[in-house]
């Protein structure tokens, strides 16, 4: 039980975000963005702007400097003409102060010929394609057996169709970045990342350069939840506004601006197909995703992974469509794919338990499975029967009465709903280096990234463990491209990649470890490449269950969740303190997807309307009453040298379909379009 090693540093102002670095000589940029959805610039009146004392620079399509190579079509940055969707930036003004280069904004005349954007997602569009893959290489499109004949011939069967709608991030940091350039062409970005080493080699590709010319130095990030998993356009233009007036540049994106620039979960469409005997046993499953992409690039959310992971069941399909919109492009969002496709799966198991009166909990016991169902590997470990069972113990599951709209406390109605869990246990190869000093202390560098998760302190705990020391002997450096290269903060593989390298660092220090230290400190390195490649083939995934208690006023269609409980199987918790609050985080973030969360597309105009938390909920204090996280052990020697599966990410997987169980049971209407909203309610109360 650690608490987080710089936790002393944040509450007290004393660690430093990306925007307050001081350095000597900074100018302040801001952006504008497209008032169109589609269409082509063809001119940019910069005369006004130019004209405010203090603005130092105006760049567009018309006179920004050609990019090198960019690897992501987002970051190329006012290379062209063409406007893709409406909100995407089109120029940025540099000034003496913020308030200038805002007022500048603001003057920046933009002319367009424009067309109406395309922006709405159907499942009927006829621009619909099957993409080559889906993220991250996952195949768009797996069968097996003959689901369609055996959906047909089952004895129950449930076809219904889910949505979700877009939905963002919202870190409480926003995308900041304070860019310089030195007199020999080497950039420094300060930046508010998931990845110091990718934004070092994206942005090296971008500007044609070497990467050891370009520095990322991100020591504290304000979360992130995806969204700065891979840099964003605002790290290029604050890079080039630094180049054009040559001082230090920052540039944080605005809130407001946020919605359009720095990516959100997209939305899905899902029409599920479950085909069972009458004990539930299930013969066919078919999930078929229908979700949208930007024409900048392509982001093929893996919607319906978790459906090939889940579930028994002999015929199958599943299959992702996607149509490129004019729309501003989707990016990850925390546990991307499992959570808008396991909110389906795990509603429409429920709805299967009701069809066929078996206990939604007896029901999934009844269709586990020891070997994944579509690769046919065996499992490193598989634990979701435990915990449900756990879950349904600690929970109070016992006894409940399946039938719905029936409790009524008041003029409140109360359910209970359950729902599964999981995510893969990924994991990157990584570097890291471990010193021994003299005075008996040691230092661990990595280029990885504390968002928030208490990465640092689970590192420090790794390796102090591995070199047999105390807590209080090991400091570890991270966030800083300058450090040995590391993934990015995503897919709940830092843990597992990060500690492999700092433990293998380690082991090589101890090894050379003879003594005493001599005066110049002793160091050694690992890099987990060759390990992590010659593992064996498994099954890797985490695995959890999900438990809800709501109240519904009957009069308002008000969802409140009294309480929740996750009991997950994640391998061995390195700390149990931050691990807890990782949970604790995805499941409340589960709570917003369930009830609040919703990016509404302006369908005639293009970009989102919400523009701010007033108008994106997000769940608030008096939203989380009682949330509960717990895990069972779990000793899988298949992952790591630590034991340990990710956990950033599988609490919220799982948790809206929980919600939106107990909300079915406690009234009897199933809401299949996220979120469960009073007015959708209401409808049917
Ligand atoms: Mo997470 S959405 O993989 O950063």
């Amino acid at each position: 039980m650690t608490e987080r090693l710089e936790s002393r540093e944040k509450v007290t102002g004393a660690a430093r975000y990306a925007f307050e670095y001081p350095v000597e000589n900074v100018a302040y940029a801001a952006a504008v963005q497209a008032s169109v959805g589609r269409g082509e610039i063809t001119a940019v009146d910069t005369e006004a702007a130019m004209a405010l004392p203090g603005v130092l620079a105006v760049l567009s399509c018309e006179n920004a400097p050609k990019l090198s190579d960019p690897p992501d079509g987002e970051l190329a940055v006012f290379q062209s003409r063409t406007v893709s969707y409406r909100g995407q930036f089109v120029a940025v003004v540099v000034g003496e102060t913020l308030e200038t280069a805002r007022e500048a904004a603001r003057l920046v005349h933009v002319e367009y010929v424009s067309e109406a954007p395309d922006v709405r997602l159907r499942n009927d569009h006829p621009d619909l394609y099957q993409p080559g893959k889906v993220n991250p290489v996952f195949p768009a499109e797996t069968e097996l057996g003959e689901p369609e004949e055996e959906f047909n011939n089952s004895a129950v069967r449930v076809d219904v169709t889910y949505t979700t709608p877009a939905e963002h991030n919202n870190p409480m940091e926003p995308h900041a970045t304070l860019a310089s350039w030195d007199e020999h062409g080497h950039l420094t970005l300060y930046d508010s990342t998931q990845g110091a080493s990718t934004v070092q080699s994206m942005l090296a590709k971008t500007f044609g350069l070497d990467p050891s010319h370009v520095r990322v130095v991100a020591p504290h990030v304000g979360g992130g939840f995806g969204s700065k998993g891979i840099p964003k356009p605002n790290v290029v233009l604050a890079a080039m506004a630094a180049g054009a007036v040559g001082r230090p540049v920052k540039f944080a994106v605005p809130r407001q601006q946020m919605y359009a620039t720095t990516g959100y979960r997209t939305p899905t469409i899902q029409r599920f197909r479950l085909g069972a005997d009458t004990d539930g046993r299930l013969n066919a499953i078919i999930h078929e995703v229908v979700e949208q992409t930007s024409t900048v690039k392509e982001f093929a959310e893996q919607t319906a992974t978790p459906t090939r992971v889940m579930y028994q069941a002999p015929h199958r399909r599943t299959s992702h469509r996607l149509v490129a919109l004019d729309v501003p492009t989707p990016s990850w969002m925390r546990a991307p794919g499992e959570t808008p496709g396991m909110y389906a799966l795990e509603s429409v198991m429920d709805e299967l338990a009701v069809a066929t009166g078996i206990d939604p909990i007896e029901l999934r016991i009844r269709n586990d499975t020891d070997r994944e169902p579509e690769s046919g590997l065996p499992f490193s470990s598989r634990n979701l029967v435990a915990c449900l069972k756990e879950g349904a113990g600690r929970f109070g599951w016992a006894g409940r009465d399946p039938a719905t709209g029936v409790r009524w406390e008041g003029r409140k109605l109360i359910g209970t709903g359950v729902a599964a869990s999981t995510y893969p246990a990924y994991m990157s190869p990584n570097r890291a280096t471990a010193r021994a000093e003299p005075d008996g202390t040691f230092t661990v560098r990595i280029a990885a990234a504390d968002i928030g998760t208490g990465a640092r302190t689970a590192l420090a705990l790794i390796a102090a463990e591995t070199l047999k020391a105390d807590l209080g002997d090991v400091t570890v450096e991270l966030g800083d491209s300058a450090f040995p290269r590391a993934s990015v903060a995503g897919g709940s593989s830092g843990t597992a990649g990060w500690g492999t390298a700092v433990v293998r660092a380690c082991e090589a220090l101890r090894g050379k470890l003879n003594g005493a230290v001599p005066p110049e400190g002793l160091e050694a390195e690992a890099d987990t490449a060759a390990e992590l490649k010659a593992r064996e083939e498994y099954a890797r995934h985490a695995f959890g269950a999900q438990f809800a208690e709501v109240e519904v006023d009957a009069d308002t269609g008000e969802v409140r969740v009294r309480r929740m409980l996750g009991v997950f199987a994640a391998g061995r918790i390195i700390n149990p303190t931050t691990a807890r609050s990782q949970f604790i985080g995805g499941m409340t973030m589960g709570v917003g997807m369930a009830l609040m969360e919703e990016s509404v597309m302006d369908e005639e105009f293009g970009d989102f309307l919400n523009r701010d938390l007033a108008q994106y909920h997000v769940p608030a204090c008096a939203d989380v009453r009682d949330i509960d996280a717990a895990w069972v052990e779990e000793s899988d020697p298949h992952l790591n040298p630590m034991g340990s599966k990710g956990i950033g990410e599988i609490g919220i997987v799982g948790a809206a379909a929980a919600v939106g169980n107990a909300v079915h049971h406690a009234t009897g209407i199933r809401v299949r379009h996220l979120p469960i909203t009073p007015a959708k309610l209401l409808q049917d109360l």
